[in-house]
């Protein structure tokens, strides 16, 4: 099992802390915020990891994280020119992958508390598409899980304005090595990206996608109140 953290983006939504740096570097409490979604993938048991960020910051990753080795892991960089989606990492990432299964966090993803349940998932993983689902209060600014009366997932919608659960696909993803070709084969949507949903849509119709509940603390950092949020909940886990 291979890993990619995705830690590029524009990162609009917090400027402008982030005119100048990148958001992944940006502190959650003690440590930048890459730190933790690095520590899921090596809790994971992973030993190679991707770091893909834009032409402007992976000059910072490189200094803040080397060659892994002080972290007992062996990283390498690649840049993404522009942030053409989510699902580009695949492509990005081919020659990085090779022949095995890879694991995608996005790098401003935080699961907190859960170590045991996310190192199995990854651990016992052998093929299609696993994905996590979280119950969240604005489901729309996610892919949100729509489910059968028998809680089979019938489909995932990217950002609806009627979602049709509140389950939203949270940002790690563990993916067969069918991914690289599914990502090469994807069209941009509507908002000129190339989509992770789109991905989880054609392992869902091929019917492997594997949709787990997270039911531990997740959160995406991508606003001023979240990241605050992570900042404090990483401070009241130290101080226990
Ligand atoms: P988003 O939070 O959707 O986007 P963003 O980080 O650009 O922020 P904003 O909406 O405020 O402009 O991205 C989710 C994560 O994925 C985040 O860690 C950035 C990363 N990302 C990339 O690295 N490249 C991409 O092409 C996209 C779409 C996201």
């Amino acid at each position: 099992m291979k890993g990619i953290i995705l830690a590029g983006g524009a990162g609009s939504r917090l400027h402008p802390l982030t005119k100048v740096t990148s958001k992944q570097l940006l502190p959650v409490y003690d440590k930048p915020m890459i730190y933790y979604p690095m520590e899921t993938l090596i809790e994971g048991g992973i030993k190679e990891i991707l770091v893909i960020s834009d032409p402007h910051n992976i000059g910072n990753f490189v200094r803040l994280l080397g060659s892994g080795k002080d972290f007992g892991i062996k990283i390498s960089y690649e840049v993404q020119d522009k942030p053409e989606g989510i699902a580009q990492a695949f492509i990005i990432g081919e020659n990085f992958i090779g022949d095995d299964n890879v694991t995608l966090i996005l790098g401003d993803n935080l699961f907190v508390g859960d170590g045991d349940f996310l190192r199995d998932a990854i651990m016992t993983f052998n093929s299609g598409g696993r994905v996590f689902a979280k119950q969240v209060k604005d489901p729309n600014r996610y892919g949100v899980v729509e489910f059968d009366s028998k809680k089979n997932v019938i489909s995932i919608e990217e950002k609806p304005a009627n979602p049709k659960s509140d389950f939203a696909v949270t940002g790690l993803y563990i993916y067969d090595n069918s991914v690289v070709t599914k990502a090469k084969n994807l069209k941009p949507s509507a908002r000129g990206e190339l989509e992770i949903t789109d991905i989880n849509n054609l392992y869902l119709k091929a019917g492997n996608l594997d949709v787990k509940i997270y039911e531990n603390y997740w959160l995406d950092t991508g606003t001023f109140d979240s990241l605050l949020e992570a900042g404090n909940k990483i401070y009241q886990l130290r101080k226990k």
